[in-house]
């Protein structure tokens, strides 16, 4: 193997081979040093006529992640992809690309302009750009379809799904799999093309999986990602490019490819995606230091949220005691469990064995003694301080003095839930979205006395379920349904002036959130909606308050679950009724309010300023300490559409001055409008943006 040093090409001779290794942890991306150095082995291993064959591999188990997403947006710098690659396909010695781990994006591109490709059976090979906003540039959509045929190229680089090794042996796109060393058993293979002196593979000749490609497999497959894809736009480039590959030249193509890969690099939605790509990474960073082993999970409470959290820790795993106050509740939950996993089974998302072990995990109980030996205990239960309160001061009795307590509230005062038990430091909030076996996001809420380790614990368990885990601060509605309150204040002032609520949800579909507001709440429950509203009065913001949804409430109309709310229902299907429309226009005439029409654009330009700015107030105030942590909260908690890169990112592409003008002209037409936070005001007047570092400013 080549000698260690801090290069990030390493090279070696074995027998006449020449392995060149990539270095760039942690997942040997491909940055410009990298491209260099690999440049400059390449030459070497051409002129070199001791060398007589190339074996190239990457450092520690991975082959190559990709290019170095940090250099997109930049100018190009020499040597790039393209020079290489094209200096692989003029190569006249054998190459062979020993793939580990995985090869993904300019990676797989890489191996692909490899005459072979040889790789360890746990790999994984795939073109995710499309996560990005991006498509491969670098002949991926090109190669795979030559290699593969068009069918597995639309599905799998339109989805970004990868492959692994033995599949990919199977489409073509490998030569051979190996459970041994892979750079071994890539030099065997070297050595063995080398003696049956074989020809150097060329794509002009693989063309025979290219008749798959008829018009009706495009248009069949594109039809049927219409819903996934509305909005975005470089699925469709892909589509056309594999299309291409089938129709036109490789030369052409390669070309056009390039074109395509820079217009949806240029595309403001593959900035969104990839700031959201190191948002995601860098979510639920905290300081170093020991977490506390956490081995057993309490649930208090088999409702809903509780149920969800449950299979969320089952999942993973963890043996979990669940826990409600009598037996019918209890079996009320258990059923609700079971049929959640007799479902999965049913849709093909898990095995029955699978089902079967993560519903054993659970043991219901409606002894709350039952979760003493516990490590980490949440409450679920109705969402009441003093309910809340009452469950928290008993499982301080009950808990080792280590053990965690955690609270699941989504809006009550950490703090004053801390302060039930006499263990503050121990308590934290865990704040999961329903259904809370399924959505990403945990906000994870440092009270005033939670302790840095217990903190640490509860995003590395958030980690462990899968979850992206995001702090926030103990403030009203911590960072989501802070900044949901504030736009849906908005919205209702909307259509109090005279939007139609249709027409507010529908703008805000066509924008891409996955629902409208209204339907949103008719979903989640008016009743629950006004309970979490008595709990919170002394958060009340200031200014005129929206009747509507009180005005719906007393009629009964709670939304889904009794068959009218905003909407009127038949099963989960709500239409509109003309019932609301009067309700509003009375709500609207009894407050003396002049109706009007808006357009989307209004409808859109106040909701994105009111998020943007309800974000820098908890940026001002702590509650979040970045903002991409506010885009991640509300991309994966609250339908924000990922493609856009959350409010924060939003205003920023808009442009703060432009958000900032928009506040400031409501504020001086309504003076129940949000006040613009000082913290925006303060980073326009220095022309900066979020990622300034705006609390030395304070
Ligand atoms: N360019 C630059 N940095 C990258 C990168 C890339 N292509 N891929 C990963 N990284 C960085 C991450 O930002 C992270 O940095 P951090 O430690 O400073 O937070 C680090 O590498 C590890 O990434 P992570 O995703 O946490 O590791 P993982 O082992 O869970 O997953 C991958 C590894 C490669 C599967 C995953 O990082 C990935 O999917 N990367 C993107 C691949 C891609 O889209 N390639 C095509 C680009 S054209």
């Amino acid at each position: 193997m080549p000698e260690q040093s801090s290069l990030p090409v390493r090279v070696d001779t074995v027998d006449g081979i020449r392995i060149v290794e990539l270095s760039n942890p942690p997942v040997n991306a491909l940055s410009h040093a990298l491209r260099a150095g690999l440049m400059a082995a390449l030459e070497q291993a051409k002129a070199d006529p001791s060398v007589e064959a190339v074996v190239l591999t990457g450092a520690g188990d991975t082959f190559v992640g990709g290019a170095d997403i940090r250099e997109f947006g930049r100018p190009y710098q020499e040597p790039t992809l393209w020079q290489i690659d094209d200096m692989l396909l003029a190569f006249d010695k054998p190459v062979i690309a020993a793939i580990d781990s995985f090869a993904l994006g300019g990676g797989l591109e890489l191996a692909f302009h490899c005459h072979w490709r040889v790789a360890h059976e746990r790999a994984r090979l795939g073109l995710p750009e499309v996560l990005l906003g991006l498509m491969p540039g670098a002949g991926g959509t090109q190669y795979w379809t030559r290699l593969a045929g068009p069918r597995s190229a639309l599905d799998h680089l339109t989805s970004g799904k990868p492959v692994d090794a033995k599949n990919a042996l199977e489409l073509g796109l490998i030569d051979a799999v190996t459970d041994s060393d892979v750079c071994e058993a890539a030099v065997a293979f070297a050595r063995a093309k080398l003696t049956e002196n074989a020809a150097l593979p060329s794509y002009d000749s693989r063309t025979e999986k290219l008749a798959e490609g008829t018009d009706d497999l495009f248009d069949t497959f594109v039809r049927g990602q219409e819903r996934a894809w509305r909005g975005l736009f470089s699925p469709l480039k892909i589509v056309e490019c594999v299309k291409g590959a089938c129709t036109s030249s490789l030369d052409e193509m390669l070309l056009a490819e390039r074109d395509a890969f820079a217009q949806c690099a240029g595309s403001p939605q593959a900035r969104a995606l990839m700031d959201l790509f190191f948002a995601e990474r860098s979510a639920g960073k905290t300081d170093d230091g020991p977490t506390l082993p956490i081995r057993s999970i309490g649930i208090v409470g088999a409702g809903t949220m509780g149920g969800g959290i449950a299979m969320a820790f089952a999942n993973n795993r963890f043996p979990v005691v669940l826990v409600d106050a009598d037996q019918a509740a209890i079996d009320r939950g258990m059923a609700h469990i079971r049929s959640t996993y007799e479902s999965a089974v049913t849709k093909g998302r898990m095995s029955q064995t699978t089902a079967e072990a993560a519903l054993n995990r659970i043991t219901p109980t409606t002894t709350l003694a039952d979760v003493a030996s516990c490590d980490l205990v949440i409450e679920a239960v109705f969402e009441d301080m003093d309910v809340k309160r009452g469950v928290i001061a008993k499982l301080d009795t009950l808990l080792s003095q280590d053990a965690i307590i955690a609270t699941n509230t989504s809006t009550l005062d950490i703090d004053r839930l801390a302060s039930a038990s006499s263990r503050p430091d121990r308590v934290v909030g865990m704040h999961f979205f329903s259904p809370a076996h399924v959505m990403k996001l945990l906000e994870v809420v440092r009270g005033g006395t939670s302790s840095p380790d217990v903190v640490r614990t509860v995003v590395a368990i958030g980690k462990k379920l899968g979850k992206i885990p995001v702090i926030a601060g103990n403030g009203e509605g911590f960072i989501g349904n802070y900044i949901l309150d504030a736009y849906g204040r908005e919205l209702d002032y909307l259509i109090e002036e005279g939007a139609s609520l249709w027409q507010v949800d529908a703008a805000m579909r066509d924008f891409g959130f996955a629902m409208g507001l209204y339907e949103m709440r008719d979903m989640a429950g008016l009743d629950v909606i006004r309970r979490v509203r008595e709990q919170r009065r002394e958060w009340e913001r200031p200014g005129r308050y929206p009747l509507v949804a009180d005005r719906l409430w007393e009629l009964g109309r709670y939304g889904q679950k009794t068959g009218a709310g905003y909407y009127i229902y038949e099963g989960r299907k709500g239409a509109r009724d003309p019932l609301t429309e009067k309700i509003i226009d009375e709500v609207s005439s009894e407050q003396g309010i002049v109706r009007r029409s808006f357009d989307n654009q209004e409808i859109i330009d106040r909701l994105m300023a009111v998020m943007a700015n309800a974000g820098a107030q908890l940026l001002e105030n702590r509650v979040a300490a970045s903002a991409s942590d506010i885009d991640l909260v509300m991309v994966h908690g609250y339908g924000f559409p990922r493609y856009r890169g959350g409010p924060m990112h939003w205003a920023e592409a808009s442009g703060l001055d432009t958000i900032l003008a928009q506040l400031r002209a409501y504020a001086a037409a309504d003076g129940d409008r949000p006040v613009p936070s000082s913290l925006l005001e303060t980073l326009v007047a220095d022309g900066r943006g979020w990622s300034a570092d705006w609390q030395k400013l304070q």
